[in-house]
């Protein structure tokens, strides 16, 4: 059992999330070569050698998928639109296919009385821009204009809602400095550059989608809660320093116009000259603020170099991911991002769920721990909207399994499940929970 509509104010949304390389099959349509697709190739960078080339073969099964969001009551669906899809070169030619396919994913979902929540960069960088340095090059900013203008004269008249990039960390700081992400890099200078980038590039998109008319736009960052190892000042020194870089930095960017102390310790020396002029773009006012949210991390302090600091393991409960279950997490992250960063700006959970051993068995996968995991994080998401911070909706991570990046196709974070041979979907248990719940 999930809680109903009426355990939450009257306006609130409730939404299922995806992205364009993790669902749509990237090998149909037209679409240009992206940089997932060569770190795939690449062996050891993915699990099983997995790519997004099939993925769930959304682009041919759109009208079913469309028929499971609707069907399961949900007001509100989050995809994101792939760069390579629609400028199969990053740049230049357009690819009319992939602007029709957006077009028929946004009518469609009108049709079905479901808003459609629009992101621009899900993390499928075209192979000619990643040639260029990709998110190291400033000129990228550019790019990403261009390719907002591109799609968004196309679909910006209907989408509801609109951001940027998704989770400005893991483009930039997973991607270049653990090099877990494409491009795979370990580079604290290429790491500085793309953090830079990331946000000028969000801050030239929201201009270019105001100059068009549009409005709802917002920004999408990711969090992590972080638990000290121990009580000692070099820990409390680690959780400051990892807290920064991970949930500081980009709030601090969009909605201050400036970066912490604590991360420019170590990354100013490797800024791009004159990133301090770039704040009055970076800032350009938006109408919501979007949390992913999924675990914490316990920090304690390393003998490296900066940010000098590693990750411990945790006693609680893990997920498929080995991802701790901590839902007071994002009441915190709700709370905090109000408090120092949003104020009365609408916030929303992007993102939230779990990556769960499911298992179809009869026709049906009964994935409790995955209803448990969502109610105990939509009772955090209660107790912040009771504290009066203004959260306006609630994303579930996924619609339905899909490409899981690193990790390939085995870890299942679908509300429904997908057989990867025969592309069968089957809605989970969660799916049912939420249809219930959501009932009009
Ligand atoms: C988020 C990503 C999403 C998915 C989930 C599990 O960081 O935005 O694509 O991989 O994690």
């Amino acid at each position: 059992m999930l809680p109903t509509r009426k355990d939450f104010p009257q306006d609130f949304l409730f939404g299922v999330a995806t992205s364009a390389y993790q669902i749509e099959g990237h090998s149909f349509g037209g679409a240009g070569p992206t940089h997932w697709d060569s770190f795939a190739a690449t062996p050891g960078n993915v699990d099983k050698a997995d790519n997004g080339a099939v993925g769930c073969d959304h682009y041919h099964r759109l009208v079913e998928d469309l028929d499971l969001i609707a069907g399961g009551n949900f007001d509100v669906y989050r995809f994101s639109t792939s760069w390579a899809r629609v400028l199969p070169e990053g740049r230049g030619a357009v690819n009319q296919d992939g602007l029709d396919f957006y077009d028929r994913l946004v009518d469609g979902l009108l049709e079905r009385g479901v808003k459609p929540a629009a992101t621009l960069y899900h993390w499928e960088l075209p192979s000619a821009l990643a040639d260029l340095g990709g998110w190291r090059n400033r000129d990228i900013a550019n790019w990403f204009a261009d390719y907002t203008r591109v799609i968004m004269e196309r679909i910006g008249d209907r989408v509801w809602s609109a951001a940027p990039i998704n989770e400005p960390w893991c483009v930039s700081w997973l991607s270049h400095f653990e090099g877990h992400h494409a491009p795979g890099l370990r580079d604290i200078r290429a790491t500085a550059r793309a953090m830079h980038h990331v946000l000028l590039s969000h801050g030239r998109a929201i201009e270019v989608m105001r100059d068009l008319g549009m409005s709802n736009l917002g920004a999408v960052c990711n969090f992590e809660y972080v638990e000290p190892a121990d009580n000692s000042a070099e820990t409390a020194r680690a959780v400051a320093t990892y807290d920064a870089i991970y949930n500081r930095f980009f709030l601090g960017g969009i909605f201050k116009g400036e970066y912490p102390q604590e991360v420019l310790e170590g990354l100013a020396p490797h800024l791009p000259t004159g990133w301090q002029d770039d704040f009055a773009t970076i800032t350009q006012p938006v109408d919501w603020c979007g949390l992913n949210y999924y675990t914490r991390k316990i920090i304690g302090p390393a003998d490296t170099p900066w940010p000098s600091l590693e990750e411990r393991p945790g006693p609680l409960p893990k997920t498929e991911m080995g991802w701790e279950i901590y839902p007071d997490g994002l009441e915190y992250f709700l709370k905090r991002t109000a408090r120092d960063f949003t104020g009365d700006l609408p916030l929303y959970v992007t993102e939230n769920g779990m990556a769960a051993p499911d298992r179809l068995e009869n026709g049906a996968v009964q994935d409790d721990d995955r209803i448990d995991y969502i109610n105990r994080h939509l009772g955090a998401v209660q107790r912040a909207v009771q504290a009066g911070v203004p959260v306006k909706g609630y994303y579930s991570w996924s619609l339905m399994d899909n490409f899981e990046w690193a990790l390939g196709y085995d870890k299942r974070f679908g509300l429904v499940h997908v057989d990867f041979d025969s592309l069968e979907r089957t809605p989970k248990a969660s799916y049912h929970a939420f249809r219930k719940a959501l009932t009009r």
